[in-house]
């Protein structure tokens, strides 16, 4: 079974899909850690909920802390900092990024940005993109895309919901795979 270490920002609902996942066995995977960029965030009320330990990012340490758990996995699931050399060589990264990549990735592309870029462009479709995380923003090995219609009268928040269902999908399904091999 796979340790599984997850980074997160937000409200965490990728973390919660993630760690559904593993409840229910599609993964043959456990979520041992979650790495929260602060304490007041989403992400970190749920890993109590689920009784996973938390830490709070912190540059220096964070190679040194993670080492611990012997991850075969991490997972970033909404997670806003670039990670340093000394973290990408632990163990395999994955990202989910809520746009078609390579469109709509780089720095600054996140959140709400991506969604109002993709609405200010005028393209027919959006979705979520699942990739292996390098040293550049939103530039690793493409893992699974799905797309979704972007629809008239959608607003980076009506975008952003449709992905996220979709995220929810295919995040889980990536670390599916990625466990069985
Ligand atoms: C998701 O849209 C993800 O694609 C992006 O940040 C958002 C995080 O949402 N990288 P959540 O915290 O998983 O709910």
């Amino acid at each position: 079974m796979k340790k599984i270490i997850v980074f997160a920002s937000g409200g965490g609902s990728n973390f919660e899909a993630l760690q559904n996942a593993c409840v229910r066995k599609d993964i043959n995977g456990k979520i041992v850690l979650l790495v929260a960029s602060k304490a007041d965030i989403g992400a970190v009320k749920k890993a109590e909920k689920f009784n996973i330990p938390v830490i709070i990012y912190n540059e220096k340490t964070i190679a040194e802390e993670i080492l611990k758990y012997k991850p075969g996995l991490i997972c970033l699931a909404g997670f806003l900092k670039k990670l340093s050399i000394e973290v990408l060589e632990i163990a395999p990264v994955m990202n989910i990024h809520p746009a078609l990549l390579p469109s709509f990735g780089g720095k600054g592309m996140f959140g709400h940005n991506v969604h109002e870029a993709v609405l200010k462009s005028g393209v027919k479709k959006s979705g979520a993109t699942v990739h292996f995380v390098d040293d550049e923003y939103d530039h690793g090995k493409i893992i699974m895309q799905e797309s979704v219609p972007v629809l008239p009268g959608d607003t980076p928040e009506t975008l952003a919901a449709r992905v996220l269902e979709v995220e929810h999908k295919i995040y889980p399904l990536c670390v599916k795979k990625f466990c069985e091999k």
